[in-house]
């Protein structure tokens, strides 16, 4: 039996989905942090649970040609991005590997399209939602440890754009000089929760979003003229009031203290206005190739209505309007649909039209109104697609449906009831839009069998 503090030597067998090591020791399995496959480690046992133990390695003995010697290891206990101690080319190979047993698993077996890089593995992400806490007495910004809201203090977010981190690390100093004090979650006091920022990476604006926990913010006129003067690359201020006791990050109101109270920013020659509480793709280089391949996927014709389900801001049914007759979609987040018919506007698209509602409902709205697609894009969340929406679309007999997914496991399970539903899948495409991490986007082509 494993113990506690149990020191064993072990060739590790597997990387885990969320990029753990894996070796069973007497049929008993084992996750170890920073392994990887074929490594001959020492490793220590940290804690036993009833069906498996966590451990880490004390030793190498040696090390995978996949490794990523350049790290710092600090990385892999955050949470953020627990790939980064494998190399890049290595990543996708593995991404390409889990989404083919998870789609095994569902009974889909048919050939997956070689994955498509991002063109930045580094530094990539347009957001960032950085915690602000105090550590040892001081104002810190970092992530927190896998698990846990131990905030590991960073100046070097490793994902994020480089004029965020920079603009991240002014702002933290301009919160110690004025002394306004973090959020502490025990205690429910202090002001400063987190720092968000969002990047046009086309228009270059920089949207600051400070959370608060307050509704009156200490030194706020001190703080706005520091901001001014020495973050001259941040576009727009916004507070976000998130007064209560949660995980959950923005809060539901926002203070534009200047600028305007949304980022825009271009894709595929389309304009878009992005609020705060808008969903918006976090690598904008792969966001291009990924809206390329789903519209050619579609096949498009200029006779085509389209849905765009789970619009966002409306990205994929404006990066198509100009080549198909109408797009007709659906999202359930009030200030993104408004900002999806606002882009419409913007991009002089008068063949789109958004409504706000969940999709499983909207759905049945449209069919009452009579309303025929031929061709269905869903970009849906990890959740993946509701029963009711399966059925339905299926009821609108569209020719092809375009599933852009973000997770490999709900994708499985509704591409088989799709398939149970008489439509075939014709093509899988993953494509990485988050390297560094475990996250697998991939675009499946279904179409109707009897076309
Ligand atoms: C993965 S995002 C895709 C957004 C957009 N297609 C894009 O590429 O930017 C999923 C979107 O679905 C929305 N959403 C979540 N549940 C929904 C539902 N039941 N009905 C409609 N939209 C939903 C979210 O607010 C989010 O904007």
């Amino acid at each position: 039996m494993i113990k506690k503090n149990d020191e064993l030597e072990v060739t590790i067998s597997e990387l885990t989905y969320a990029g753990l090591g894996f070796v069973k020791i007497n049929e008993f399995p084992v996750f170890i942090y920073n392994a990887l496959p074929d490594e001959k480690v020492k490793i220590k046992i940290l804690k036993v649970l009833k069906k498996y133990a966590f451990a880490r390695v004390l030793e190498f003995y040696s090390l995978s040609s996949d490794r990523n010697q350049d790290l710092d290891y600090s990385y892999l206990q955050t949470g953020l991005a627990p790939l980064s101690h494998l190399k890049y080319p290595a990543q996708l190979i593995f991404k390409q590997n889990q989404l083919k047993e998870t789609l095994h698993k569902f009974g889909i077996n048919e050939n997956i399209e070689p994955i498509v890089a991002s063109p930045e593995s580094m530094h990539y992400r347009n957001k960032s939602q950085i915690p602000v806490r105090s550590v040892k007495g001081q104002l810190e910004v970092g992530f927190f440890r896998s698990h846990s809201h131990h905030l590991v203090p960073t100046e070097d977010f490793l994902l994020q754009e480089p004029i965020i981190d920079k603009n991240t690390i002014l702002i933290r100093d301009i919160l110690r000089e004025e002394q306004i004090p973090p959020y502490d979650e025990e205690n429910q006091s202090g002001v400063i929760r987190n720092i968000m920022f969002r990047y046009g990476k086309f228009s270059k604006e920089l949207m600051l979003v400070l959370v608060v926990n307050k509704k009156k913010i200490p030194s706020i006129s001190n703080l706005t003229a520091k901001i001014k003067a020495r973050c001259p690359e941040i576009t727009s201020f916004i507070i976000n009031y998130n007064l209560k006791n949660t995980n959950v990050i923005l809060g539901p109101k926002n203070q534009v203290i200047f600028g305007a109270d949304y980022l825009t920013d271009k894709i595929l020659e389309n304009t878009f206005k992005i609020s705060p509480l808008s969903f918006y793709q976090v690598n904008p280089l792969q966001t291009e190739n990924l809206y390329k391949i789903a519209a050619k996927f579609g096949d498009l014709k200029e006779t085509d209505i389209v849905m765009d389900a789970y619009s966002g801001i409306g990205t994929i049914g404006n990066t198509l309007a100009n080549q198909v007759k109408q797009v007709i979609g659906v999202e359930s987040i009030p200030e993104a649909v408004e900002d999806a018919k606002e882009n419409a506007k913007i991009n002089q698209h008068k063949n789109i039209r958004y409504d706000l509602g969940k999709a499983e409902e909207v759905i049945d709205k449209w069919i009452e109104e009579g309303i025929k697609v031929n061709k269905i894009f869903v970009d849906p969340p990890r959740k993946g697609l509701a029963l009711n929406f399966i059925d339905q679309s299926v009821k609108m007999q569209p020719k092809m449906i375009i599933y852009v997914s973000c997770n490999p496991a709900t994708l499985g399970r509704d591409l088989s009831l799709y398939q149970e539903r008489g439509y075939q899948i014709k093509k899988i495409q993953p494509v990485d839009m988050f390297p560094q991490t475990a996250h697998i986007e991939t675009i499946v082509l279904l179409q109707d069998a009897k076309s």
